[in-house]
């Protein structure tokens, strides 16, 4: 099952694990895989320690960082407080009676508006504006460190960050939700395309992955492509390389696990949800991401309500409600345990609550193999 993918990034299994949580994307370079920390929540300061953590736990194993750089960005964009004061009074009313609807409590007092919140482990996407002055020190932070691989949730990478990673040896993939952007990927000079399917958790696209992988492998000609989306399974991962995939990345198949970071409360839900019980939203970033289906998509989703607001501003005006929701919901307070929502794909009815990474990886891997040897030996009738 090693693809020559394996063989340039030094991993044993084409097995690519996305995390928030620094102990699973360690726990899956440790596996044989290659554990890619999303660091979008993360200050420069705090990804130069997640980093140097994950030097002395992979020994000298590949792992890699994924961040969320723009690649249209405007240098000209405002600051902070100039996005602030373009988010309208009528939408800051309306999240705060729907959390009061809900019987969320307030943030400590001193909170003002657009305030940075403490968000801890939670991938919370309002805190980070994704303008140059945010990003960049973060990206200078990985260009100095030991990753080997970059990746990039954003469109298409800027020469300056493909050439920069380049320079030090270090392959730069990027997200793709239709062929035609994975082949401005490899026009770029992109070396992996990630290929998210419909049914992936967080920003996703609306091409199912069963359609997509093929179609963005023949775009890309020649260029590894990982599938991405509703992979949480050995079988899911076998008809993902037979479908011409060099390896597979995931994501939703960790939140579950021990290591993962997620709020026990939010593991639970995850442990009682099917795949029905997902929706793509913009209701947190402005983009369509998928993830739990709560009152709070509902909520966005009504045409009686705001409409969402565009990337940034809808990212800034959540992160409040979103901490005060998981806050809440871990604390048992008010229905907050019913708003509470994460991102998740439609894998989800796969999860299962405290089993570890290595468990996961290595029933994933076992059943991988088992497959493709049917495929091989011609037995693959049910
Ligand atoms: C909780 C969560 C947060 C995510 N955040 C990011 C992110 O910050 N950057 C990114 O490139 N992809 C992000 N993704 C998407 C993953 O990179 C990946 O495309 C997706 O998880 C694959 O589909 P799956 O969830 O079905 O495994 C996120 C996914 C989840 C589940």
């Amino acid at each position: 099952m090693p693809t020559d993918l394996c063989t340039r990034l030094g991993m044993r299994w084409p097995l690519f694990a996305f995390s928030h949580s620094k102990q699973v994307a360690a726990a899956v370079t440790r596996a044989g895989g290659l554990g890619v920390l999303g660091a979008a929540q993360l200050t420069a300061d705090e990804l130069e320690e997640q980093l140097a953590w994950m030097d002395q736990q992979c020994g000298g194993l590949p792992y890699g960082v994924d961040l969320l750089v723009p690649g249209d960005y405007d240098e000209g964009a405002p600051d902070r407080a100039g996005f602030i004061a373009q988010i309208p009074q009528e939408h800051r009313d309306f999240t705060q009676r729907f959390l009061a609807e809900y019987e969320v409590p307030e943030l400590a007092e001193g909170y003002e508006f657009g305030d940075v919140v403490e968000a801890g482990h939670l991938p919370i996407t309002g805190n980070h504006l994704y303008t140059p002055a945010d990003v960049w020190p973060c990206v200078e932070v990985a260009l100095a460190s030991n990753v080997r691989l970059f990746a990039n949730a954003l469109g298409v990478a800027s020469p300056q960050i493909l050439d920069g990673f380049h320079e030090r040896g270090v392959l730069v993939a990027g997200l793709a939700g239709q062929p035609r952007h994975g082949e401005k990927h490899k026009a770029a000079g992109t070396d992996i395309v990630i290929c998210t399917g419909y049914e992936a958790g967080g920003h996703t696209g609306e091409i199912g992955s069963m359609v997509l992988i093929p179609d963005m492998v023949d775009a890309c000609d020649g260029l590894p492509v990982l599938a991405g989306g509703g992979i949480a399974s050995g079988r899911q991962m076998a008809a993902a390389l037979v479908l011409g995939a060099s390896g597979v990345w995931c994501g939703s198949v960790w939140l579950a696990t021990e290591e993962a970071e997620t709020p026990e409360v939010v593991k639970r839900k995850f442990t009682q949800a099917r795949a029905i019980d997902t929706v793509r939203s913009k209701g947190y970033t402005g983009r369509p991401a998928r993830q739990l289906s709560t009152p709070w998509t509902d909520a966005w989703a009504d045409p009686r309500n705001p409409e969402t607001l565009p990337m940034p501003l809808q990212g800034i005006l959540s992160a409040e409600p979103q901490v005060r929701m998981t806050r809440a919901a871990e604390a048992g307070q008010g229905r907050a345990e019913e708003v509470v929502g994460y991102f998740v794909g439609q894998a989800v009815g796969r999860l299962r609550h405290g089993r570890s990474v290595a468990e996961v990886f290595e029933e994933m891997i076992t059943e991988c193999d088992a497959t493709l040897a049917r495929v091989r030996s011609g037995d693959i009738a049910i």
